[in-house]
């Protein structure tokens, strides 16, 4: 297919996919298969691998890495000790055969993850140099980019470094030169990739988990920095041609860890470690008198009020905590906040400057919108905290403080427990700010701190220990083509992601409303057996629920309520289902309630049939715009 430009026919970027590179003494295609398994996540609308030799061997479908390794498998024995692989996630258009990478040039082979900007004007150059296009992907034209500088040079560091001089836009690239047999080479910009070496071999990934087989050690490339990897070296060149040195580091995560465990889904597997790594995110940040402590030396600053605003920025599941954070901090600390969508951020030209405080929370701090959003808010000079789960990724590197969660590798595209710790350094947050204004004593929020340190973590182990009524429940729902979620106050704030989290993994249309919206609109909605569930753990506004679960019952609706267990006793709640929540402090039993709702929603896309750990059309991290 020839390159088209400027009119109006798409080229298909690939905007979270995951990158493999593998070199050593064993068979190559096994390794970059597993390796992509791992990194399916990141995106699985098509995949290829490619393996050293001469000619270079390219593989690739369209669809589940499945279909890949059955083409793999058709070439018969694949000796080749070295090798890049790809797993593609496209926004725009059909994924095909030929759009999957890797993408071939005549001398060399190439993966990409991230967007090419300026391939247009890239692509009409390249056209008159005689190059003609495979494809209809970014990507390609970076390769040929390379190849060009390649056929000048002979020299594959300057040509990727003279490359990258002329690309606008993000990039990690893996790449294979046909007459560097078993050489590996491997550059970054604006998207993430790691490269470990053992001595023995060296491997390229989009992540961490993909590495942990080989090693707990790995380099973060920095951007523009070229990696050479051969089965028995690893070096790095910088951008003008030098010789540098890489600082490794070393992360604690167990290869278990990064897999299922005996559980059927990774989101399971990962609601299963919530109580754990609460503990272990709250335990990390209190002093040895037990109150919140984050190291972070602004935040003495800011938590003795030196500033005028705090607004809180996120996507998706990482703003919806953000909403939890709101309630909480002016709850307890009577300081305003607000929570800013990270998409929306620099466009609306927020009222942000030098006294305010602007908290990006991330899982996987790759977030292209959530990035955008923290250097606007630095550019207008802005105390920028980054509440972050990968160590060293873009926005914890970039924010002017950082804490970490401590949720270990998150895999399951939707996410639960990095959100439910999100919740709990937010909790530690209100604290902190609350004693600093005064409005409770140290010793409150000692009391306070150890009952987010022992009572949250066990009363969220004991609604994972009563999930088969959750997972009962959620078969009679599954069948439903809407659901509402109904709260008040910190309930409205977790139904959000309740029905997010349904909506996302289940397929099932579902809406979140603040109770008392309800009948300006929504109730039309509400039809015989439509299910609501309402959230039930905050006293003061419980009578004013069960009026709204009256509302909509008298249209029908099939009622399950998420009560906590004193409540449930205390007020005659009229619904259909009911499953309880373990008390425990009231202002913490959102960070509870919360994993009964990503149960039920995990129930009712199990049973479904729906593939819970990839739901259709998403990706982990959305490392561009
Ligand atoms: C939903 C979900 C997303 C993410 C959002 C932000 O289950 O996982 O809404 O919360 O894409 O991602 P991070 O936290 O990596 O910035």
């Amino acid at each position: 297919m020839e390159y088209r430009k400027g009119n109006g026919l798409p080229f298909f970027n690939h905007i979270m996919c995951g990158i493999i590179g593998y070199t050593g003494a064993e068979a190559a295609a096994p390794k970059l298969l597993t390796g992509l398994r791992t990194l399916e996540y990141r995106g699985y609308d098509s995949a290829g691998i490619a393996l050293s030799d001469e000619p270079i061997l390219t593989v690739k479908a369209k669809g589940r890495i499945d279909l890949l390794e059955t083409k793999v498998k058709e070439q018969g024995s694949l000796p080749q000790t070295c090798g890049i692989g790809h797993t593609r996630w496209a926004t725009h258009g059909a994924p095909s055969d030929v759009n999957s990478h890797p993408h071939r040039t005549a001398h060399l082979c190439l993966v990409h993850n991230g967007i090419i900007e300026n391939y247009a004007e890239l692509g009409e150059e390249l056209k008159h140099d005689g190059y003609s296009f495979a494809s209809e992907t970014d990507t390609e034209i970076a390769a040929c980019l390379i190849d060009r500088f390649y056929r000048e040079s002979g020299e594959p560091v300057s040509a990727i470094a003279a490359a990258c001089k002329r690309l606008r836009g993000s990039y990690a690239f893996g790449i294979l030169f046909e007459d560097r047999k078993n050489v590996l080479y491997a550059v970054r910009k604006d998207s993430p990739l790691i490269a470990v070496h053992t001595g023995q071999e060296g491997v390229i990934a989009s992540d961490i988990p993909a590495v942990l087989a080989y090693s707990h050690t790995y380099y973060r490339l920095e951007e523009g920095v070229i990696a050479e990897l051969s089965r028995e070296t690893i070096r790095f060149w910088s951008p003008d041609g030098r010789e540098v040195t890489q600082q490794s580091e070393t992360v604690d995560w167990n290869v278990e860890q990064a897999q299922k465990g005996g559980f059927p889904y990774f989101m399971i597997k990962e609601i299963h470690e919530e109580p754990t790594v609460l503990r272990k995110t709250v335990e990390a940040r209190l002093s040895a008198e037990g109150l919140p402590f984050f190291g972070v030396k602004r935040i003495d600053e800011i938590a003795r009020g030196d500033f005028d605003s705090i607004q809180i920025v996120g996507c998706g599941s990482a703003m919806h905590i953000g909403l939890v954070g709101r309630t909480l901090i002016e709850d307890l600390a009577r300081i305003p906040v607000s929570v800013e969508i990270a998409s929306e951020f620099r466009y609306r030209d927020p009222i942000v400057g030098k006294r305010d405080i602007v908290i990006l929370i991330s899982q996987s701090g790759e977030t292209a919108d959530t990035v955008a959003a923290l250097r606007h808010a630095k550019e207008k000079g802005a105390f920028t905290l980054a509440i972050v789960n990968v160590i060293g990724s873009t926005v914890a590197r970039e924010a002017d403080g950082v804490i970490y969660t401590w949720a270990g590798p998150e895999i399951a595209v939707a996410t639960t427990k990095a959100y439910s710790v999100q919740g709990a350094i937010l909790y530690l947050l209100a604290i902190k700010l609350a004693i600093a204004n005064h409005r409770i004593s140290e010793k409150e929020a000692k009391t306070l701190c150890f009952s987010l340190l022992r009572e949250i973590p066990d009363a969220v182990q004991r609604i994972l220990n009563g999930k088969e009524k959750i997972a009962e429940t959620a078969r009679l729902i599954q069948n439903a083509e809407h659901v509402f979620f109904i709260g008040r106050k910190a309930d409205w704030d977790i139904c959000v992601e309740g029905s997010l989290k349904l909506k996302e993994i289940s397929y099932i249309h579902s809406e979140a409303y603040a109770t008392g919206e309800l009948k300006h609109g929504t109730i039309s909605l509400v039809t015989d057996g439509t299910p609501v569930i309402a959230l039930m753990t905050q006293e003061d506004v419980c009578e004013k629920t069960v009026s709204g679960i009256r509302e909509v019952k008298a249209r029908g609706a099939f009622v399950v309520s998420v009560c906590r267990e004193s409540l449930a006793k205390k007020y005659e709640i009229p619904c259909d289902a009911c499953l309880t929540v373990p008390d425990t402090e009231e202002l913490f039993s959102p960070l509870v309630a919360i994993t009964a709702l990503q149960l039920l929603a995990y129930y009712v896309s199990e049973g479904k049939g729906i593939d819970v750990d990839k739901p259709r059309n998403l990706a982990k991290s959305v490392t561009v715009e």
